[in-house]
């Protein structure tokens, strides 16, 4: 199989399942004249992202890596009336170009393209109070993949879903002794996705216009995962994730084990030995 057939298909795909849309045509057509690379996501990689943002009946979307907007306008198209997306981008300049084809695609009031690095941004989000989105989309530079996805979980709740772009990079996310600051950043955030309690997730590699590569999808879950022990079910879990939560700060740990107590007093109905394992559990993983 060569590079040659995958775009066929993918071409293929593009014509019979994902018509072109004029505003999205619009907008890949003004980021090459802006010259902008065109590292943007497939026709039908973005109405996969629009499927899941409708799938989710997401209100909030927050991106990481805008370009030219392409992937920001397939999902804030679908946003019901009162949604937004919050779209984070390091060049002024694509910023700027992004902003013109967000207000071309008519979606001006739905999207926020915010300027300068995300690892800056993160932050400035989390001050605000903004979220929790209900998806995120992470596509940016690939060496802080695993930062981006842990303030991605600090700007969701449960039930949000995190999608990550690129992160078989032709196959050499298998490469442990790549010099590649992207291959190292995303083997990273596959570490982090295994061993994050909070997650439930997989990677799905894929091949296609863009070539070889793959993409992450991960759900912030009830379930508390420990290594090699599944403590609790996704009933039992409303009580042991909360837990868990909070006991991801050290300094809030009198106070998980007073929530731990209360738990223990106020739900007779919950057995008393789930909920000791579950803050049993909670303080193993904040002091590892
Ligand atoms: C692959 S492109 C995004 C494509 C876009 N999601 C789409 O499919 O239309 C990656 C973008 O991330 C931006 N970027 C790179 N490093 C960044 C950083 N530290 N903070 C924010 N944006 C960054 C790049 O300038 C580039 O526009």
């Amino acid at each position: 199989m060569s590079q040659d057939r995958w775009s066929e298909v993918d071409r293929y795909i593009s014509d019979v399942v994902v018509p072109s849309d004029l505003a999205l045509d619009a907008t890949l057509e003004a980021s090459t004249a802006a010259g902008l690379p065109a590292i943007n996501v497939a026709p039908n990689q973005g109405k996969l992202l629009a499927l899941l943002v409708q799938m989710c009946s997401a209100r909030t979307v927050l991106e990481i890596g805008t370009l030219g907007g392409y992937s920001a306008i397939w999902m804030a198209g679908v946003l019901p009336a009162d949604g937004r997306l919050v779209t984070l981008e390091a060049d002024p300049t694509y910023a700027e170009v992004a902003r013109d084809n967000v207000a071309r695609a008519g979606l001006g009031d739905v999207v926020d393209v915010r300027v300068g690095p995300a690892l800056a941004t993160l932050p400035q989000l989390v001050a605000e109070g903004a979220g929790p989105f209900d998806v995120v989309f992470i596509d940016a530079d690939k060496a802080a993949n695993a930062d981006y996805f842990s303030w991605a979980l600090r700007l969701t709740r449960r039930g949000s879903v995190i999608v990550v772009d690129n992160v078989v990079r032709g196959g050499a996310v298998v490469d442990a002794a790549s010099p590649d600051p992207g291959v190292q950043g995303t083997r990273r955030l596959y570490e982090l996705l295994g061993r994050e309690p909070r997650v439930r997730a997989t990677v799905i590699q894929t091949v296609g216009s863009k070539g070889y590569d793959g993409f992450a999808l991960a759900e912030k879950d009830l379930e508390l995962r420990g290594p090699g022990e599944l403590l609790g079910t996704r009933q039992t879990g409303i009580v042991g994730f909360r837990v868990a939560d909070l006991a991801r700060d050290a300094d809030l740990l009198p106070q998980v084990q007073e929530l731990g107590d209360r738990l223990l007093q106020q739900s007779p109905d919950i057995a008393e030995r789930i909920v000791s394992r579950w803050v049993g559990a909670a303080l193993r993983y904040a002091s590892a």
